[in-house]
């Protein structure tokens, strides 16, 4: 039966059950529908989709792979219209191509891949008592690729480690890669986080200088040809030949979307790492802080304090200053400790908790110049080769630091750290207060009270996820026997009555993906419910709960370890025998009326 008015607002609905369906669950009393697909035209002149016609000058007007993170902006003075801005995080070209040969791609594909990478901007329209979008070709549509321009600012903009033989002023970027998840801005733009930008660049052990060599090694870069190839057609990406490339990515990138025509930006004051995404709390002075997860096994997590404040209202001039708001000002990175704690790792009431401080990196001054806080490295070392600063001011190693959010009611911060088989594993770090598990499957998610624009903070664990009837899970202190398995938390978002929803990416648990509403106050706090699944093979993205309806991007469907283009594991969402389609996905309640209530 479905809960009765004793759950709190957003949160009444009857929990998806676990399943390995092939298909996108929602609660009974909620209707579902596909808003787009990769592939599916986002300027007018695209061509529709074709998997066995895939050219790159089509796809480069056509929606992306692999969506990620979603953010559903509405248009001003148009009723039920928003700009759906997406993430495409990478490329699976094995699931792309009928005929592709992993050892011998040929030029058309890579330039296919390069074009699914990026970003989407597509003007979709909801209708009144439904949640339903549809694309429409609107002004502002805009597809960002592997090869849009982008304009480095901050202190590592112009750096000699950014030249390169094509850009010798270390300011001019072509595109964007591995953009994972993101945030909006209050002046409202779009952040988003270049992640895993390590496996585009080739020929790393070429690479001879030992300090070089052992930054390289420092953020994952390995030796020898890339999965894709892309380094055959497009030298940028073989460090043999431009060593600084690499340099270039690994940012937190700002997109205008009410203006196609603009650069987007990549910001070095927010240092360079492998970054989930970056979110935004403005303090009561106007002051900007990003946070910002580096998601790595015992990597760390930052955040960015601005020193100019934000200013309001929706002019251009006002953007253009917003703008620059993630351009000068203090990054942070964390170290937490236990001793608010009474005894081992929890306090007498149950719960993992701590104390913790940010520790400075790097300061970006508004007129361009910068310092460095780390003893023996530069203002630009630092904002290149911030996990080595972190390294050197013993930051807390965590289990893999994905989505940061803030909470837009409370201010506090929550952190999905999804996951880490290694912790306390051969010689590995050990446990410790927030990361309290060896071999960690299932992940955690540490709830921060910060001072925002200060640096010190506590901190507590919300959930140890996992399945419920284990021991070393923990949901909020609430009835474990009334709450849904979770595992792998990636994802962040908040509804509008403050309740955090978690999307989730590689359930360890044998049960698809889904996404799941949390009680965050009051007596049910840490009622976990599931109220979607993902269909076989995919990760759970995006989310937004606004507006009545729910947003998820349904990332890599049928991306099982036993799959192939012959054989798929998913058909999802076409059907039949319709090859998956990484595709974003609108829920809704039946009768039109808000969600979970
Ligand atoms: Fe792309 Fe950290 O997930
Ligand atoms: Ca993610
Ligand atoms: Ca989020
Ligand atoms: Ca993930």
């Amino acid at each position: 039966a479905a809960d009765s008015g004793t759950a709190p607002d957003g949160t009444r609905f009857t929990a998806v059950q676990p399943n390995t369906d092939d298909a996108v669950r929602v609660p009974e009393g909620y209707e579902q529908e596909v808003v787009i697909r990769w592939g599916d035209p986002v300027l007018p002149d695209a061509p529709g989709f074709d998997i066995g016609g895939q050219t790159a000058a089509a796809q480069e007007k056509q929606f992306g792979f692999n969506n990620d993170f979603a953010a559903l902006l509405p248009v001003e003075g148009v009723p039920h219209t928003y700009l759906l801005v997406v993430n495409h995080e990478y490329t699976t070209e094995p699931f792309m191509f009928a005929d592709y040969d992993s050892e011998d791609p040929t030029e058309e594909q890579v330039r296919i891949g390069l074009a699914g990478h990026g970003l989407s901007v597509v003007q979709v329209r909801g209708k009144a008592g439904s949640g339903v979008l549809t694309p429409e070709f609107g002004r502002y549509n805009r597809r960002i690729t592997g090869t849009t321009e982008f304009l480095v600012t901050g202190p590592a903009a112009g750096s000699a480690l950014l030249r390169t033989s094509t850009d010798p002023t270390g300011t001019r970027v072509a595109g964007t890669l591995n953009n994972c998840s993101g945030g909006i801005t209050p002046w409202g733009t779009v952040l988003s986080g270049e992640e895993n930008f390590d496996q585009y660049f080739a020929n790393a052990e070429l690479v001879t200088d030992p300090v070089a060599a052992e930054r390289l090694a420092r953020y994952g870069v390995e030796g020898g040809a890339t999965e894709r190839k892309w380094e055959r057609f497009e030298r940028r990406f073989d460090l043999a030949v431009e060593p600084n490339e690499v340099n270039r990515f690994g940012w937190v990138v700002e997109i205008d979307p009410w203006d196609p025509e603009s650069v987007p930006v990549k910001h070095t004051a927010l240092g360079r790492f492998k970054h989930e995404a970056a979110t935004i709390h403005v303090t009561g002075d106007g002051t900007v802080v990003a946070y910002s997860g580096d998601d790595e096994r015992f990597d760390y997590m930052y955040k960015f304090v601005s020193s100019r404040r934000m200013q309001q209202g929706g002019s251009r001039t006002a953007m253009r200053h917003n703008m620059t708001l993630l351009d000068a000002g203090t990054l942070y990175v964390a170290r937490l400790s236990a001793d608010r704690t009474d005894s081992g790792d929890r306090t007498d009431n149950g719960e993992f908790a701590g104390t913790g401080e940010w520790i400075p990196l790097l300061r970006s001054n508004e007129d361009g110049s910068a310092e460095s806080f780390v003893d023996g490295m530069s203002a630009e070392e630092v904002a290149v080769f911030t996990r080595l600063a972190g390294d050197r001011v013993g930051a807390t190693k965590m289990d893999r630091p994905e989505d940061f959010e803030p909470n837009p009611i409370t201010g506090k911060v929550y952190v999905a750290l999804t996951n880490n088989t290694e912790r306390g594993v051969d010689g590995a770090p050990p446990a410790d207060p927030a990361n309290p598990r060896v071999n960690n499957k299932n992940g955690q998610v540490l709830e921060i009270d910060d001072d925002h624009a200060g640096t010190s903070f506590t901190w507590n664990l919300l959930l140890v996820c996992g399945d419920p009837d284990e021991a070393d899970t923990y949901f909020g202190g609430f009835d474990k026997s009334r709450v849904s398995p979770i595992s792998c938390p990636d994802n962040l978002a908040f509804d509008p009555h403050g309740n955090l929803w978690i999307s989730t990416d590689g359930n360890a648990l044998g049960s698809n993906d889904g996404l799941f509403s949390v009680v965050l106050d009051g007596p049910r706090r840490g009622e976990t419910k599931q109220f979607l699944t993902v269909p076989i093979g995919a990760e759970t993205c995006g989310p937004v709960v606004q507006d009545g309806r729910v947003v998820v991007c349904v990332q890599h469907p049928g991306e099982t370890d036993d799959a192939s283009w012959a054989s798929p594991a998913s058909h999802w969402p076409d059907g039949g025998d319709a090859k998956p389609r990484p595709s974003v996905v609108a829920v809704w309640k039946s009768d039109g009326g808000r969600i979970g209530m």
